[in-house]
Protein backbone atom coordinates (compact mmCIF):
# COMPACT_ATOMS: atom_id res chain seq x y z
CA UNK A 1 0.00 0.00 0.00
CA UNK A 2 1.29 3.58 -0.48
CA UNK A 3 1.75 5.43 2.96
CA UNK A 4 0.59 8.63 3.71
CA UNK A 5 4.24 9.75 3.91
CA UNK A 6 4.71 9.06 0.23
CA UNK A 7 1.78 10.78 -0.78
CA UNK A 8 3.02 13.77 1.55
CA UNK A 9 6.13 14.12 0.53
CA UNK A 10 5.10 13.97 -3.08
CA UNK A 11 2.85 16.75 -2.44
CA UNK A 12 5.47 18.94 -0.39
CA UNK A 13 7.58 18.65 -2.83
CA UNK A 14 5.77 20.37 -5.65
CA UNK A 15 3.73 22.78 -3.08
CA UNK A 16 6.17 25.30 -1.50
CA UNK A 17 9.81 25.75 0.17
CA UNK A 18 7.12 25.89 2.99
CA UNK A 19 8.23 24.25 6.24
CA UNK A 20 5.75 21.51 7.20
CA UNK A 21 6.50 19.84 10.57
CA UNK A 22 4.84 15.88 9.82
CA UNK A 23 5.07 15.25 12.81
CA UNK A 24 3.31 17.70 14.96
CA UNK A 25 1.72 15.41 18.00
CA UNK A 26 5.57 13.97 18.09
CA UNK A 27 4.53 10.86 17.86
CA UNK A 28 6.16 7.60 17.57
CA UNK A 29 6.60 4.98 14.56
CA UNK A 30 4.47 2.49 15.51
CA UNK A 31 1.01 0.44 16.00
CA UNK A 32 -1.88 2.62 17.17
CA UNK A 33 -5.45 1.68 17.73
CA UNK A 34 -7.49 3.30 15.09
CA UNK A 35 -11.09 2.02 16.45
CA UNK A 36 -12.96 -1.11 17.59
CA UNK A 37 -13.46 -3.74 14.82
CA UNK A 38 -17.63 -3.16 15.80
CA UNK A 39 -17.56 0.71 15.07
CA UNK A 40 -16.64 0.62 11.32
CA UNK A 41 -19.52 -1.23 9.47
CA UNK A 42 -20.50 -1.23 6.03
CA UNK A 43 -20.90 2.00 5.66
CA UNK A 44 -17.45 4.43 5.41
CA UNK A 45 -16.80 6.57 8.60
CA UNK A 46 -15.08 9.60 9.03
CA UNK A 47 -12.77 9.66 11.88
CA UNK A 48 -9.27 11.67 13.20
CA UNK A 49 -6.07 10.18 13.94
CA UNK A 50 -3.08 11.73 14.17
CA UNK A 51 -4.52 14.96 13.76
CA UNK A 52 -5.74 14.27 10.49
CA UNK A 53 -8.81 13.76 8.52
CA UNK A 54 -9.24 10.72 7.66
CA UNK A 55 -12.28 7.96 6.56
CA UNK A 56 -12.09 4.46 7.40
CA UNK A 57 -14.13 1.95 5.17
CA UNK A 58 -14.00 -2.21 4.21
CA UNK A 59 -13.60 -3.41 1.10
CA UNK A 60 -15.26 -6.62 -0.30
CA UNK A 61 -13.23 -8.79 1.90
CA UNK A 62 -14.49 -6.82 5.16
CA UNK A 63 -11.06 -5.55 5.19
CA UNK A 64 -10.92 -2.17 6.79
CA UNK A 65 -9.09 0.76 4.79
CA UNK A 66 -7.94 4.04 5.93
CA UNK A 67 -7.02 6.83 3.85
CA UNK A 68 -7.07 10.34 3.33
CA UNK A 69 -10.59 11.99 3.77
CA UNK A 70 -10.78 14.28 1.15
CA UNK A 71 -10.94 13.51 -2.47
CA UNK A 72 -7.78 14.18 -4.54
CA UNK A 73 -10.56 15.49 -7.53
CA UNK A 74 -11.87 18.90 -5.90
CA UNK A 75 -11.89 17.58 -2.30
CA UNK A 76 -15.23 16.03 -1.49
CA UNK A 77 -15.72 14.14 2.19
CA UNK A 78 -15.03 10.39 1.04
CA UNK A 79 -17.00 9.94 4.56
CA UNK A 80 -20.63 10.12 3.15
CA UNK A 81 -19.53 8.32 -0.37
CA UNK A 82 -20.28 4.48 -0.23
CA UNK A 83 -18.87 1.69 -1.21
CA UNK A 84 -20.00 0.13 -4.40
CA UNK A 85 -17.59 -2.86 -5.89
CA UNK A 86 -15.40 -3.00 -3.14
CA UNK A 87 -14.38 0.57 -4.12
CA UNK A 88 -15.05 3.93 -2.09
CA UNK A 89 -17.26 5.45 -4.37
CA UNK A 90 -17.04 9.49 -3.83
CA UNK A 91 -20.35 11.86 -3.96
CA UNK A 92 -19.41 14.51 -5.55
CA UNK A 93 -18.23 13.07 -9.22
CA UNK A 94 -18.61 8.97 -8.08
CA UNK A 95 -14.44 8.51 -8.61
CA UNK A 96 -13.54 5.58 -7.25
CA UNK A 97 -11.05 4.33 -5.28
CA UNK A 98 -9.55 0.94 -4.76
CA UNK A 99 -8.09 0.04 -1.22
CA UNK A 100 -5.03 0.92 -1.87
CA UNK A 101 -6.37 4.26 -2.81
CA UNK A 102 -5.95 4.19 -6.50
CA UNK A 103 -8.45 5.84 -8.59
CA UNK A 104 -9.67 3.08 -10.82
CA UNK A 105 -12.80 4.62 -12.62
CA UNK A 106 -13.59 8.33 -13.87
CA UNK A 107 -17.21 8.59 -15.21
CA UNK A 108 -17.00 9.12 -19.21
CA UNK A 109 -12.94 9.31 -18.69
CA UNK A 110 -10.60 6.86 -20.20
CA UNK A 111 -7.06 8.17 -18.98
CA UNK A 112 -6.76 8.35 -14.89
CA UNK A 113 -4.11 11.36 -13.96
CA UNK A 114 -1.61 10.33 -12.17
CA UNK A 115 -2.39 12.19 -9.29
CA UNK A 116 -5.87 10.88 -8.78
CA UNK A 117 -5.30 8.97 -5.57
CA UNK A 118 -5.72 8.44 -2.05
CA UNK A 119 -3.30 7.91 0.45
CA UNK A 120 -3.43 5.47 2.60
CA UNK A 121 -2.26 3.91 6.10
CA UNK A 122 -1.10 0.00 6.91
CA UNK A 123 -3.85 -2.14 8.89
CA UNK A 124 -4.27 -5.01 10.57
CA UNK A 125 -7.31 -6.02 12.24
CA UNK A 126 -6.99 -8.03 15.46
CA UNK A 127 -7.86 -8.38 19.17
CA UNK A 128 -11.11 -6.54 18.54
CA UNK A 129 -9.28 -3.37 17.36
CA UNK A 130 -8.35 -1.81 13.79
CA UNK A 131 -4.45 -0.64 14.31
CA UNK A 132 -2.89 1.01 12.10
CA UNK A 133 0.92 1.89 11.52
CA UNK A 134 2.20 5.63 11.83
CA UNK A 135 5.24 6.59 10.73
CA UNK A 136 7.19 4.75 7.69
CA UNK A 137 5.80 3.14 4.48
CA UNK A 138 5.89 -0.20 5.83
CA UNK A 139 5.95 -1.09 9.69
CA UNK A 140 9.48 -1.67 11.10
CA UNK A 141 8.41 -4.05 13.48
CA UNK A 142 5.34 -6.66 13.91
CA UNK A 143 1.58 -5.94 15.92
CA UNK A 144 2.80 -7.74 19.12
CA UNK A 145 0.55 -10.94 20.11
CA UNK A 146 -1.63 -10.93 23.14
CA UNK A 147 -1.77 -14.86 23.30
CA UNK A 148 -4.47 -14.15 26.63
CA UNK A 149 -7.06 -13.51 24.20
CA UNK A 150 -5.77 -16.22 22.02
CA UNK A 151 -6.50 -18.95 24.16
CA UNK A 152 -8.25 -21.53 22.70
CA UNK A 153 -8.59 -23.28 26.58
CA UNK A 154 -11.04 -20.10 27.29
CA UNK A 155 -8.90 -19.64 30.56
CA UNK A 156 -9.41 -15.67 30.22
CA UNK A 157 -12.75 -13.54 30.64
CA UNK A 158 -12.50 -10.23 28.75
CA UNK A 159 -13.34 -7.08 29.79
CA UNK A 160 -13.02 -4.16 27.14
CA UNK A 161 -13.03 -0.56 27.90
CA UNK A 162 -11.54 2.53 27.04
CA UNK A 163 -11.04 6.22 28.05
CA UNK A 164 -11.02 9.53 26.11
CA UNK A 165 -8.07 11.74 27.93
CA UNK A 166 -5.97 14.67 27.52
CA UNK A 167 -2.39 13.55 27.54
CA UNK A 168 -0.12 12.35 25.46
CA UNK A 169 1.34 8.90 23.96
CA UNK A 170 4.05 8.40 26.18
CA UNK A 171 2.30 9.75 28.85
CA UNK A 172 -0.30 6.70 29.19
CA UNK A 173 2.23 4.25 28.55
CA UNK A 174 4.95 5.16 30.99
CA UNK A 175 2.65 4.90 33.60
CA UNK A 176 2.70 1.58 34.50
CA UNK A 177 6.72 2.27 34.51
CA UNK A 178 5.89 4.66 37.68
CA UNK A 179 5.61 2.30 40.76
CA UNK A 180 6.08 5.52 42.85
CA UNK A 181 2.67 6.14 41.81
CA UNK A 182 0.35 3.23 43.26
CA UNK A 183 -0.20 4.12 46.51
CA UNK A 184 -1.27 8.19 46.05
CA UNK A 185 -2.96 7.52 42.97
CA UNK A 186 -4.68 3.83 43.40
CA UNK A 187 -4.57 3.68 46.92
CA UNK A 188 -2.42 0.83 46.91
CA UNK A 189 -0.61 0.90 50.17
CA UNK A 190 2.60 -1.11 50.27
CA UNK A 191 5.01 -2.48 52.88
CA UNK A 192 7.62 -1.84 50.38
CA UNK A 193 7.74 -0.77 46.20
CA UNK A 194 10.66 -2.03 43.77
CA UNK A 195 11.01 -1.36 39.94
CA UNK A 196 12.90 -3.24 38.08
CA UNK A 197 13.54 -2.80 34.87
CA UNK A 198 13.72 -5.72 32.27
CA UNK A 199 16.26 -6.90 30.29
CA UNK A 200 16.42 -8.81 26.93
CA UNK A 201 17.17 -12.15 28.88
CA UNK A 202 13.64 -11.52 30.54
CA UNK A 203 11.48 -10.90 27.05
CA UNK A 204 8.68 -13.12 26.91
CA UNK A 205 8.76 -15.59 23.37
CA UNK A 206 6.02 -13.58 22.03
CA UNK A 207 7.82 -10.49 21.92
CA UNK A 208 10.58 -12.08 20.48
CA UNK A 209 9.86 -10.76 17.06
CA UNK A 210 9.77 -6.57 19.24
CA UNK A 211 13.29 -7.28 20.94
CA UNK A 212 14.83 -8.03 17.61
CA UNK A 213 13.90 -4.74 16.05
CA UNK A 214 14.60 -2.58 19.64
CA UNK A 215 10.58 -1.99 20.28
CA UNK A 216 10.48 -3.80 23.59
CA UNK A 217 10.75 -2.10 26.81
CA UNK A 218 9.85 -3.54 29.96
CA UNK A 219 9.48 -3.57 33.69
CA UNK A 220 8.53 -5.79 37.28
CA UNK A 221 6.84 -3.98 39.78
CA UNK A 222 7.06 -6.15 42.98
CA UNK A 223 5.47 -4.84 46.12
CA UNK A 224 3.71 -6.30 49.41
CA UNK A 225 0.13 -5.18 49.47
CA UNK A 226 -0.95 -4.90 53.00
CA UNK A 227 -4.69 -4.73 52.29
CA UNK A 228 -6.84 -3.18 50.10
CA UNK A 229 -9.10 0.08 50.90
CA UNK A 230 -12.16 1.34 49.60
CA UNK A 231 -15.79 -0.54 48.50
CA UNK A 232 -13.99 -3.04 46.70
CA UNK A 233 -11.36 -3.48 49.07
CA UNK A 234 -13.94 -4.34 52.06
CA UNK A 235 -15.00 -7.31 50.02
CA UNK A 236 -11.76 -8.41 49.00
CA UNK A 237 -10.90 -7.87 53.21
CA UNK A 238 -13.81 -10.23 53.72
CA UNK A 239 -12.27 -12.89 51.22
CA UNK A 240 -9.07 -12.68 52.65
CA UNK A 241 -7.04 -10.89 49.92
CA UNK A 242 -4.56 -8.98 52.25
CA UNK A 243 -0.88 -9.60 53.06
CA UNK A 244 -0.17 -10.44 49.06
CA UNK A 245 2.77 -10.96 47.46
CA UNK A 246 1.33 -8.41 44.16
CA UNK A 247 3.35 -7.92 41.06
CA UNK A 248 3.38 -6.39 37.78
CA UNK A 249 4.99 -7.37 34.49
CA UNK A 250 5.02 -4.60 31.75
CA UNK A 251 6.31 -5.38 27.92
CA UNK A 252 5.72 -2.27 25.82
CA UNK A 253 6.50 -1.33 22.53
CA UNK A 254 6.46 2.62 22.30
CA UNK A 255 2.80 3.27 22.08
CA UNK A 256 1.20 0.27 24.10
CA UNK A 257 1.86 -2.37 26.30
CA UNK A 258 0.88 -6.04 27.53
CA UNK A 259 0.53 -6.22 31.24
CA UNK A 260 0.61 -9.08 33.61
CA UNK A 261 -0.45 -8.84 37.18
CA UNK A 262 0.67 -11.78 39.06
CA UNK A 263 -0.84 -12.22 43.26
CA UNK A 264 1.51 -14.56 45.23
CA UNK A 265 3.65 -15.39 41.95
CA UNK A 266 -0.06 -16.97 40.25
CA UNK A 267 -1.12 -15.21 36.94
CA UNK A 268 -4.28 -13.17 37.86
CA UNK A 269 -5.30 -10.96 35.05
CA UNK A 270 -3.73 -9.60 31.83
CA UNK A 271 -4.36 -6.27 30.19
CA UNK A 272 -3.37 -5.19 26.38
CA UNK A 273 -3.43 -1.38 26.20
CA UNK A 274 -3.49 0.28 23.08
CA UNK A 275 -3.34 4.50 21.87
CA UNK A 276 -5.30 6.52 19.59
CA UNK A 277 -3.65 9.96 18.99
CA UNK A 278 -6.94 12.01 17.99
CA UNK A 279 -5.52 15.56 17.88
CA UNK A 280 -2.68 17.66 19.64
CA UNK A 281 -3.80 16.65 23.69
CA UNK A 282 -6.56 14.45 22.70
CA UNK A 283 -5.97 10.58 23.19
CA UNK A 284 -8.31 7.63 23.37
CA UNK A 285 -6.56 4.73 25.76
CA UNK A 286 -7.88 1.95 25.03
CA UNK A 287 -7.92 -1.80 27.03
CA UNK A 288 -8.54 -5.56 26.53
CA UNK A 289 -8.26 -6.74 29.88
CA UNK A 290 -8.02 -10.81 30.83
CA UNK A 291 -8.97 -12.06 34.19
CA UNK A 292 -7.98 -15.47 34.46
CA UNK A 293 -10.87 -18.13 35.51
CA UNK A 294 -10.72 -19.95 38.72
CA UNK A 295 -11.94 -23.84 38.53
CA UNK A 296 -15.60 -22.32 40.23
CA UNK A 297 -18.27 -20.81 38.27
CA UNK A 298 -19.50 -18.56 41.26
CA UNK A 299 -15.51 -17.89 41.91
CA UNK A 300 -15.28 -16.91 38.17
CA UNK A 301 -18.22 -14.14 38.38
CA UNK A 302 -16.85 -12.92 41.74
CA UNK A 303 -13.42 -11.96 39.99
CA UNK A 304 -14.81 -10.83 36.88
CA UNK A 305 -16.81 -7.77 38.52
CA UNK A 306 -13.99 -7.52 41.50
CA UNK A 307 -10.75 -7.26 38.77
CA UNK A 308 -12.45 -5.75 36.06
CA UNK A 309 -14.34 -3.01 38.27
CA UNK A 310 -10.97 -2.42 40.03
CA UNK A 311 -9.23 -2.12 36.86
CA UNK A 312 -11.61 0.12 35.07
CA UNK A 313 -11.58 2.20 38.23
CA UNK A 314 -8.12 2.51 38.47
CA UNK A 315 -6.98 3.59 35.17
CA UNK A 316 -9.77 6.44 35.62
CA UNK A 317 -7.77 7.20 38.57
CA UNK A 318 -4.91 8.04 36.21
CA UNK A 319 -7.24 9.64 33.71
CA UNK A 320 -8.11 12.42 36.25
CA UNK A 321 -4.44 13.57 36.53
CA UNK A 322 -4.18 13.48 32.80
CA UNK A 323 -6.68 15.51 32.40
CA UNK A 324 -5.69 18.04 34.77
CA UNK A 325 -2.01 18.30 34.49
CA UNK A 326 0.29 20.35 32.84
CA UNK A 327 3.19 18.50 30.55
CA UNK A 328 6.53 19.50 31.85
CA UNK A 329 9.86 17.83 30.50
CA UNK A 330 11.81 19.69 32.41
CA UNK A 331 10.47 18.31 35.59
CA UNK A 332 13.07 17.49 38.72
CA UNK A 333 13.11 13.87 38.88
CA UNK A 334 15.01 11.66 41.62
CA UNK A 335 15.69 8.28 41.29
CA UNK A 336 11.79 6.27 41.85
CA UNK A 337 11.66 7.92 38.10
CA UNK A 338 13.98 6.18 36.10
CA UNK A 339 11.32 3.80 34.78
CA UNK A 340 9.82 6.61 33.17
CA UNK A 341 12.91 8.51 32.60
CA UNK A 342 13.96 5.19 30.48
CA UNK A 343 10.71 4.92 28.89
CA UNK A 344 10.70 7.97 27.65
CA UNK A 345 14.46 7.99 26.29
CA UNK A 346 12.84 4.69 24.53
CA UNK A 347 9.59 6.08 23.27
CA UNK A 348 11.76 9.39 21.55
CA UNK A 349 14.17 6.83 20.15
CA UNK A 350 10.82 5.85 18.04
CA UNK A 351 9.85 9.45 17.31
CA UNK A 352 13.31 9.30 15.33
CA UNK A 353 12.63 6.68 12.84
CA UNK A 354 9.47 8.79 11.94
CA UNK A 355 10.27 9.58 8.02
CA UNK A 356 9.63 13.36 7.34
S1 LIG B 1 -14.66 15.69 -5.61
FE1 LIG B 1 -14.57 13.56 -5.58
S2 LIG B 1 -15.11 12.94 -7.54
FE2 LIG B 1 -15.10 15.11 -7.62
FE1 LIG C 1 -1.78 4.36 37.11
Amino acid sequence: MTSILEKGTQSNQTKSATVVDKNPLNLAASWYVAMLSKELGKKPKAIQLFGQDLVAWRDKNGTPVIMERYCSHMGASLAIGEVKDGCIQCPFHHWRYDNEGNCVSIPDIENIPPTARQATYVIEERYGYIWVWYGTSSPLFPLPKYSAAEDEKHNYMSWRFSFNTKGTVPLLVENLHDSHHLDPVHTLPCDSIQLTILDEQHSSPQFEPLLKKAAWFSSLIEARIKSYVGPLGAIAQVLGFKGIDYSHRTESWPTGHIGTSFLNGEVAVKALIGTTPVAENQIILHELFMIKKSGFFLLNIFYYLFFGWQNQLSVWEDVKHWNTMKLRRDGAYVKHDRGVLKFREFYQSWVNKVEV
